[in-house]
């Protein structure tokens, strides 16, 4: 189902026909990629998950969340390196967190690496604030273990 077209770009519900391209967008850019089984039980539950496509149908973006104790936990997202800095990131978390609002979602919660300067960047600029800090969460990484920052954001409108 497409949710929403701008310049180009195509926002869809993420169905089966896309797992193949968004596991191996996964495995190229995730420091721990999901795996296609682990994203295929992904679509049986309780979720919002979303690509991005270009005219040509290229998957050039995903996000993937999951709904648990009325919160919105995103899980994980993703820009082609080709594509990012275009503002795509900020598309896809904006439609998580106008999908939360509409739902009447209070929070929406993520996990990220204290490393991330990207991502950080892009939750803070959008309004998540630190609640929380797993230390050692991130078994591989760039530097070995790593700490996850716990992020928030109000959905309330
Ligand atoms: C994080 C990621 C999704 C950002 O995607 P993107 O499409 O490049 O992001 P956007 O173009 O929407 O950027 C929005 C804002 O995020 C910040 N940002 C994005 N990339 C950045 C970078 N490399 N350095 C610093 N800030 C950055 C900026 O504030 C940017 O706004 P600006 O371009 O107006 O300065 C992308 O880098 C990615 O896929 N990284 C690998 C996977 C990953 O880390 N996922 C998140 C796991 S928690």
């Amino acid at each position: 189902m497409i949710l929403y077209e701008s310049c180009g770009w195509r926002l869809e519900e993420m169905a089966s026909r896309h797992l193949l391209a968004v596991a191996a967008l996964e495995q190229e850019i995730a420091h721990a990629p999901w795996s296609l089984p682990m994203l295929a039980e992904e679509l049986t539950l309780v979720g919002c998950r979303r690509v991005l496509l270009t005219p040509a149908n290229e998957l050039v973006g995903y996000a993937v969340s999951r709904l648990l104790h009325d919160e919105w936990h995103l899980l994980i997202l993703g820009v082609a390196p080709a594509f990012r800095r275009q503002g795509l990131g900020r598309m896809l978390v904006e439609a998580l967190l106008e999908t939360a609002r509409s739902a009447g979602v209070g929070e929406t919660l993520l996990e990220v690496r204290a490393s991330n300067v990207a991502a950080r960047q892009l939750y803070e600029s959008l309004g998540f604030v630190r609640i929380g800090l797993r230390r050692g969460y991130y078994r591989h990484g760039p530097f070995g273990p790593e700490d996850a920052l716990v992020l928030a954001c109000c959905s309330a409108k």
